[in-house]
């Protein structure tokens, strides 16, 4: 298991880890007697991760303000892992919004805040730690991504775009860094319930009705995907796709796109409120 440190003392960095997923996975991480650093926007919810973290059984838990959508931000946050870890171990890439809505709705500086935040944001972790990670000789990076960027639904073409970047390098990011033995997950959910309602910059009301019932799909909890993440580290995989409903309409994209097209079309005009031909 190359992300374990000998002494059980493993130093994970989670961006958005004050909600969520990203608190789950701290939690998980935390059982596991790991240092945390709790990386987020927002402090108040960051300082109760870190409380949580502490009483799960973590050998140390700190609160970092970080804003993935600054590049100075992760300078700050690689400099201090250094100087008081003397390192880091596995970086998760969590946080994240919500956006989208009808294609020509969508203004340019909600793609932008939308890319940003949702692909720049891994862009710039990886950036910021593929030094150290390369110094080092060892490193994870675990990437949260989305089903939604390998099936690409209709309604979210913002959102789609900026996860489908995340899987892309992601994948780029597995093969690149492997010489250095720095590894990379990639992990795509399909819906769970968490806060990332709060987020969402939409000009469509269908959505604003549509993203919170979607969140509440019960298949797995953060909960469940944050233990699955762990579990598909210890294998070392580079892929982790959680819900299974989910991965079969993967399947049939890849083995009949044309199928998966036509199920996305069905979709599209259910939303356009028109019927099917
Ligand atoms: N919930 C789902 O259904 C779902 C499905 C697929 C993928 N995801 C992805 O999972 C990840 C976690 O989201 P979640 O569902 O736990 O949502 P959440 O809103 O509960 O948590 C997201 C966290 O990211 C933080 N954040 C937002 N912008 C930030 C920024 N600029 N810098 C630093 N932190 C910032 C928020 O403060 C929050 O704590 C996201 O990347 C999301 O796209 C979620």
């Amino acid at each position: 298991m190359n992300w374990k440190k000998d002494d059980g003392m493993t130093r994970v960095l989670i961006t958005g880890a004050a909600s969520g997923l990203g608190r789950a996975l701290a939690l998980v991480f935390a059982q596991r007697g790991a240092r945390i650093a709790v990386a987020d926007i927002h402090a108040e919810r960051g300082a109760e991760t870190v409380t949580l973290c502490l009483q799960a059984g973590a050998a140390e838990a700190h609160f970092l303000p970080l804003d993935v959508g600054i590049e100075g931000n992760f300078a700050d946050a690689a400099e201090w892992v250094s100087r008081h870890w003397g390192g880091l171990d596995i970086l998760v890439n969590n946080a994240g919004v919500a956006g989208g809505g009808s294609f020509d709705g969508i203004p340019e500086a909600d793609w932008q805040w939308m890319l940003n935040i949702n692909l720049l944001g891994v862009v710039r972790g990886c950036r910021a730690f593929t030094p150290l990670f390369k110094q080092q000789q060892h490193g994870q990076f675990v990437n949260i991504a989305s089903m939604a960027g390998l099936l690409n639904p209709p309604g979210m073409a913002s959102y789609n775009v900026a996860k489908a970047g995340v899987v892309a390098l992601s994948e780029t990011l597995a093969a690149e860094l492997s010489p250095w033995n720095i590894k990379t997950l990639v992990v795509c959910p399909s819906f769970f319930p968490t806060n990332l309602n709060e987020s969402l910059r939409t000009h469509d009301a269908g959505m604003k009705i549509a993203l919170p019932r979607l969140l509440g799909n019960q298949e797995l909890s953060a909960a469940d995907i944050a233990a699955g993440i762990v579990k598909a580290l210890d294998q070392g995989e580079s892929q982790y796709l959680p819900h299974p409903k989910a991965v079969e309409a993967w399947q049939v994209k890849c083995a009949e796109p044309e199928k998966h097209a036509a199920a996305l079309r069905a979709q599209a005009l259910k939303m356009a409120g028109l019927k099917q031909p």
